[in-house]
């Protein structure tokens, strides 16, 4: 599935930003009650365009959790969770001397879960005044670019995913970043098996389904056997020209389909904040 103008919208603008995906919507204020329809041309320009960004947005936490519940439940991520008031609200901050960002590796979100989230909606709160973009990969034309004959081999593998590089007691991120996750004893690491090409639920097209941040080895062989493979298609996923890259104004928003995207947050935002408010789609 290529990059394609925009159609079937009447109530909102859609501009792509790049040839690969990413669209810009206009036209809309997302704190509004939003009508059906207009609910409808966003989760089209979603689906057409993988990644959708919207400018001069002013979003409070009940704004974005209502504006994210129109697309379906919110998430609730089991490694931010510390008893605060809005548990389905993950902050990424980045503070000035910050050695760790989250989200620096290419990722697709919290693919250790059986199901993990559609997609996630991300609200620029402070942002540096150069810098700390957010870069995209589709990963429908990352599984189109295969040869066949790679496609055959990858089609009956799964991938063991989990989140033990991503939080639990034995890794040093908090010390290393303002963002903080679960490093309690308590913490347990959560593994699921992901076919490696899934097709997408909504657009019946099949996708590339790996990343280097939850994905350790494919089911029934060692990670000094996946490894090879794996590193060929991480290389390959994230290919230039399949990727977009957005650069934040302080009331940007980010809304990406987490089934068929990767995302990357570019860790150079030097001596400035960078503050974020995140929600995640069931
Ligand atoms: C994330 O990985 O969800 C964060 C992306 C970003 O901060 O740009």
């Amino acid at each position: 599935m290529g990059q394609k103008g925009p159609r079937f919208a009447v109530s909102i603008s859609v501009t792509p930003i790049a040839g690969a995906l990413g669209a810009e919507i206009g036209d809309v204020n997302v704190a509004d009650d939003l009508d059906d329809d207009t609910i409808a041309d966003i989760r089209r320009a979603l689906l057409d365009h993988q990644v959708i960004f919207f400018r001069d947005q002013t979003l409070d936490v009940e704004r974005h959790k209502s504006f994210t519940r129109a697309f379906g439940e919110l998430f609730v991520h089991p490694n931010f969770q510390f008893g605060q008031e809005n548990p389905e609200i993950v902050y990424v901050r980045r503070e000035p001397g910050d050695e760790k960002i989250l989200g620096q590796g290419w990722h697709a979100d919290t693919t250790m879960m059986a199901k993990p989230p559609m997609g996630a909606i991300l609200y620029a709160m402070e942002v540096p005044p150069t810098g700390g973009d957010t870069l995209f990969a589709n990963q429908y034309l990352a599984y189109e670019a295969l040869s066949a004959g790679m496609k055959r081999l990858l089609e009956p593998l799964h991938a063991v995913h989990n989140d033990t590089r991503v939080a639990g007691p034995n890794l040093d991120l908090n010390d290393k970043r303002a963002s903080q996750v679960r490093d309690d004893e308590n913490w347990r690491p959560t593994e699921n098996l992901h076919p490696v090409v899934r097709i997408h639920p909504e657009t019946g097209q099949k996708h590339l389904f790996v990343n280097p941040i939850y994905v350790h080895r494919f089911d029934g062989m060692t990670e000094a056997e996946s490894q090879p493979l794996l590193n060929y298609l991480y290389d390959h996923a994230v290919r230039p020209e399949f990727t977009c890259r957005f650069s934040w104004r302080r009331g940007s928003i980010a809304f990406w389909d987490n089934r068929c995207t990767l995302h990357l947050a570019v860790h150079d935002s030097h001596d400035h904040v960078r503050h974020m408010q995140r929600t995640q789609i069931a």
